[in-house]
């Protein structure tokens, strides 16, 4: 009993963890997750019926059949029994054949491609250690690791990735389908319904900052998403200050897109501040004291990148030469780059 209850504990620890809403396959959101959702509950409802019946029959014989004190000599040998062993091979094939008609026809509806469907939004999405690329070619948009979708509308993935195997998750959206380095696309869709913020996360081991690569898929009204795509689309915020724009210009833009400035090979950086990470962690407004976490996080994340991600590409801006003044100049640009929709 000592050891059992902080074991219990621990157990339900485990399971208050399940209980986040955002990130949870038992509370689906969509369609998709709400197929997957029913698969999860029909197998589970026939394997505790399945287990049910035979503990019971296990049980009732141990306890019938148990050796008595006037027992003494060998109980009576049965060897086969034809009619029980037709009735235990057809049971189960039953169960299979139950179990497997939903899952074969959910697992294709899945992995229908809509690559070529004029009606969906297509979303190319690149894994990079350890951020998420989403490129939108219908509209010549490409942003990083919030996800934004009109609600109720069919959007197509293309998954691929740049580096190692990745795994694209949105519980509470879709189940999980993986990034090849071999070049294999996966193809997969799906739409919210409902507006509001849905998170996803690596859900495959790839690196030391594995833990760190989440998302968000944002899903916004059909106008408030039409006015994200021209903000997108809109020239960059300049900076004020000429010396930190030059160096700006020099050290950042080179690796990063903004508006309609620099070169994405890192991250597109259009309107990060109003992103529910900073380089792909989540915000904690708790480690802040003035009500700013983006910018908070922003001068934690350019001070010291390896600090707070490691393993990750981004080259430390102090090693480039910045000061800590034009660091913190940057992070408060960047911080305060946020797009209205
Ligand atoms: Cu990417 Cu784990």
């Amino acid at each position: 009993m000592k050891r059992l209850l902080p074991m219990l504990a621990i157990f339900s620890l485990f399971l208050a963890g399940c209980g986040r809403e955002d990130l949870s396959v038992l509370r689906p959101q969509g369609p998709v997750a709400q197929g997957q959702y029913d698969l999860i509950k029909l197998s589970i409802s026939i394997m505790l019926v399945v287990l049910v019946i035979v503990f019971a029959i296990s049980a009732y014989v141990i306890i019938k059949f148990r050796r008595r004190p006037e027992h003494t000599e060998m109980p009576e040998q049965v060897e086969g029994n034809f009619k029980l062993e037709v009735i235990w091979t057809v049971i189960p094939l039953i169960l299979v054949l139950v179990l497997a008609v939903p899952t074969v026809k959910e697992v294709f509806a899945f992995g229908e491609d809509h690559a070529n469907d004029k009606n969906a939004i297509q979303v190319k999405v690149n894994a990079h250690q350890y951020w998420w690329e989403f490129e939108y070619p219908q509209f010549g948009i490409t942003t990083a690791q919030d996800l934004i979708i009109p609600t109720n509308k069919k959007i197509a993935f293309e998954l691929k990735t740049s580096d190692v195997i990745h795994s694209f998750w949105v519980p509470s959206l879709s189940g999980k389908l993986d990034t090849n380095p071999d070049g294999t696309l996966n193809r997969f869709s799906f739409s919210a319904p409902k507006e509001g913020v849905y998170r996803g996360k690596c859900a495959e081991l790839c690196g030391p900052s594995h833990g760190f690569m989440e998302f968000k898929v944002k899903s916004v009204s059909p106008e408030s998403f039409e006015t994200w795509k021209a903000a997108m689309k809109a020239p960059m915020v300049a900076i004020e200050d000429k010396a930190l724009a030059e160096t700006f210009k020099n050290q950042c833009l080179t690796c990063h897109a903004v508006g309609d400035q620099g070169t994405a090979v890192g991250p597109n950086l259009t309107g990060v501040g109003s992103r529910e990470s900073v380089a792909s962690i989540l915000l904690n407004s708790e480690t802040n004291d003035e009500g700013n976490p983006v910018l908070e996080n922003m001068k934690e994340w350019l001070h010291d990148p390896q600090l707070v991600k490691p393993g990750n590409k981004m080259p430390s801006p102090k090693d480039l030469g910045l000061t800590d003044a034009e660091i913190d100049g940057i992070a408060e640009y960047l911080a305060n780059y946020k797009l209205e929709y």
